[in-house]
C-alpha cells in the first residue's frame, strides 16, 4: 500500500467512495473536484493492487489545517491505512506552517472518535443536533507533531 497525492484522475473514484461511505452526507463530484484539487488543499489517496483504498484531505486557514475527510474501505480498516493518512497530511501541515489540526466529527461516529482518540485529537467544542440524524458534533483538536482530522473552531 502506498500514499501519493491525489490528482484530478481520482475524483471519479473517490466520488464512488463518497457514494459508499457517506451516503446522503457524501460529496457531490464538484465538491470532490474541489476538496482534491482546490487551493490550500492537500489530499492524499492510499493505494493498493486493487486501487484507492482510502483518502484524507485537510484544509489550511493561517496556521490551522482542518481536516475535511479521512476514510478508509471497509476491507482494509484496522490495517493502519487511516493512521498513515493522518501522518501523511500532518507532516504536510507541518510543512505549510500549521500548528494545529480541527475536526468536526459526529458523536455518533465512535469507531472515528477511536479512532482520533489513538491520534492525540482532544475534544475542545460540542454541537448540539449538528447532524442530520440529530447527533452532536464533537470538535477535536491536536498539535501537529501529535495528531489530526476536521472541521472548523477558533
Ligand atoms: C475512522 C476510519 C478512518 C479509521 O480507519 P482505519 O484505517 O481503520 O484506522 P487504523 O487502522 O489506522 O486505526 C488505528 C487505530 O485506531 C483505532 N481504531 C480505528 N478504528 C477503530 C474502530 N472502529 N473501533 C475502535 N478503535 C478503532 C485502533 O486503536 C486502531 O489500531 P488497532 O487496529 O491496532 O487496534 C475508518 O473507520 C473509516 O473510514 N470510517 C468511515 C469514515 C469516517 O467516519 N471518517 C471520519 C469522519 S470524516
Amino acid at each position: 500500500m502506498t500514499i501519493r497525492p491525489a490528482t484530478p484522475d481520482d475524483v471519479a473514484t473517490v466520488s464512488e467512495l463518497e457514494e459508499q461511505l457517506f451516503g446522503a452526507d457524501a460529496w457531490s463530484a464538484a465538491s470532490v473536484r474541489e476538496e482534491l484539487t482546490g487551493q490550500r488543499r492537500r489530499a492524499v489517496v492510499a493505494v493498493d493492487d486493487t486501487g484507492v483504498v482510502g483518502y484524507a484531505v485537510t484544509l489550511l486557514t493561517d496556521d490551522v489545517v482542518d481536516l475535511q475527510r479521512i476514510a478508509v474501505v471497509p476491507s482494509q480498516r484496522r490495517t493502519g491505512v487511516a493512521a498513515r493518512l493522518l501522518d501523511e497530511v500532518r507532516g504536510a501541515g507541518r510543512t505549510d506552517g500549521a500548528h494545529r489540526m480541527l475536526l468536526e466529527v459526529s458523536a455518533a461516529n465512535t469507531g472515528a472518535l477511536a479512532f482520533y482518540a489513538t491520534q492525540g485529537f482532544v475534544q475542545i467544542d460540542q454541537r448540539p443536533r449538528y447532524y442530520r440524524d440529530g447527533s452532536d458534533a464533537l470538535v477535536l483538536r491536536a498539535t501537529l507533531g501529535g495528531a489530526a482530522c476536521g472541521g472548523r473552531a477558533s
